[in-house]
């Protein structure tokens, strides 16, 4: 797993040191345990601090610390913060299996996601997904529905709605969301994010 420096942050309002962003790339299927990037025990205890009366109420802002940092949460991920919380990794795998926000497995560093509800699907989300896929070079989706790139660079997969159904197809691009996207304005936000 690389550990290349991307995308450190310092929070202007704390001067804290957030995690580096450690992107794993495509699957290696071993899920080793990663090395932590700078920062990221740190941020982690600072989580913990807000929960004073029982650390287990840090789990759900140590999974998404963990997710934001290295993509997805790992089996090494659990353990680690099971450890962290002297709780069991059976409390911390329940709750990433019960909230679909949590990925169990790797997506590119450049996530776009398209919409396929009613809306969507009718205003041309399917041909969207198959025309970002083509793009992308992701070839089909995996058992999950994650589409990747060889790479890892891009990640395709569909979503359930984004809540602007008047202004299908709609899509998110990392946290970014467009609406009325057309495929030459696929074309564009693709030269964006490259
Ligand atoms: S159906 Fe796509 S945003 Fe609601």
């Amino acid at each position: 797993m690389s550990t290349a420096n991307v995308n450190r942050v310092v929070d202007p309002a704390t001067q804290t040191v957030l995690p580096e962003k450690v992107y794993p790339g495509v699957d290696d299927g071993h899920h080793a345990p990663p090395a932590l990037p700078k920062g990221f025990e740190a941020q982690a205890d600072e989580l913990i601090t807000h929960y004073p009366v029982s650390k287990r109420s840090a789990s759900m802002p140590l999974l998404h610390l963990w997710q934001e940092t290295f993509g997805y949460i790992s089996p090494a991920g659990i353990d680690w913060i099971a450890a962290k919380l002297g709780l069991q990794p059976i409390n911390i795998l329940e709750l990433v299996t019960f909230y679909p926000m949590f990925r169990q497995h790797p997506a590119g560093k450049i996530q776009i996601k398209v919409c396929r509800t009613l809306s969507c699907a009718l205003g041309g989300g399917y041909a969207l997904c198959d025309y970002f896929r083509e793009k992308c070079k992701t070839g089909e989706p995996d058992a999950h529905g994650l589409a990747l790139s060889p790479d890892g660079k891009y990640s395709v997969e569909f979503v359930e709605c984004l809540a602007a159904c008047g202004t299908a197809p709609v899509i998110m691009i990392n946290d970014d969301f467009y609406e009325n996207v057309t495929k030459s304005r696929a074309d564009e936000l693709l030269l964006k994010y490259t």
